[in-house]
This record gives structure tokens, sequence and C-alpha cells, in this order.
């Protein structure tokens, strides 16, 4: 069975704010809020923001420190490392409004925990 209902957002993307109080690496040691709120804010700016379009959403640990500060763009499934606020600026005008990938801040496949 098909199901032709369109998805409620179109593009979801989730950041790791997670923070460890014991001095291992977590993507909050890296600017994760920082883009969070820098990467909500030129969503809404662009009018990218709300039903049918895009969702930016806090997360937790994503399990992927190693590769940290880290997002991920759903439906694609699409995982990034950003540096910094140009890199996510590059993330929302690319891939959140012109669905294309960032190649060059994909995520390298064998980082995980
Ligand atoms: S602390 Fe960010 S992925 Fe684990």
């Amino acid at each position: 069975m098909s199901d032709t209902t369109p998805p409620y957002f179109q593009r979801h993307i989730f950041f790791c704010l997670n923070e460890r109080a014991n001095g291992e690496a977590c993507c909050a040691q890296h600017g994760a809020q920082q883009a969070f709120e820098h990467c909500k804010a030129q969503v809404k700016a662009l009018g990218l923001a709300g039903p049918g379009k895009v969702r930016v959403n806090k997360a937790g640990c994503l399990d992927r420190c190693a590769a940290g500060p880290v997002a991920v763009v759903y439906p694609e499934g699409v995982w990034y490392s950003y540096v910094d606020t140009s890199d996510i600026d590059e993330i929302v005008t690319s891939h959140l409004r012109d669905g294309q990938v960032v190649e060059r801040l994909r995520t390298p496949p064998e980082l995980g925990r």
C-alpha cells in the first residue's frame, strides 16, 4: 500500500546539542548551540520554516560524537559535520531550500561514537 499523504515537514534537521560534564567530547563544546540558533534564524529569515517546509530541531546525543559537531537532515538521512555559521548557511540554502546535498560537509562514513 502506498501513502500519498504529503509529509508534514518537507525536511527536518536535527542538531546534537549534547553536553557532557565529565570532560568527554561532546557537540556542545564545539558551538552546537550557536549553530542551532543560527540555523533556526536563517530558515525563518528565508521563509522556509513551517508545515510543508523545514523544521529545525534540537536533539540529544546522536551517537556520532567523534564527528561532532553533527547535524542530520531527513528524509535524506544526510549527516553533516560543520565548523562555523557559514557552513550552516550553506546547508540551509543548498540542502534545506534547494535539495542539493553539501558534499564537502558530509560526515565521513567511518566516524561514529
Ligand atoms: S555528543 Fe553529539 S553526537 Fe554525541
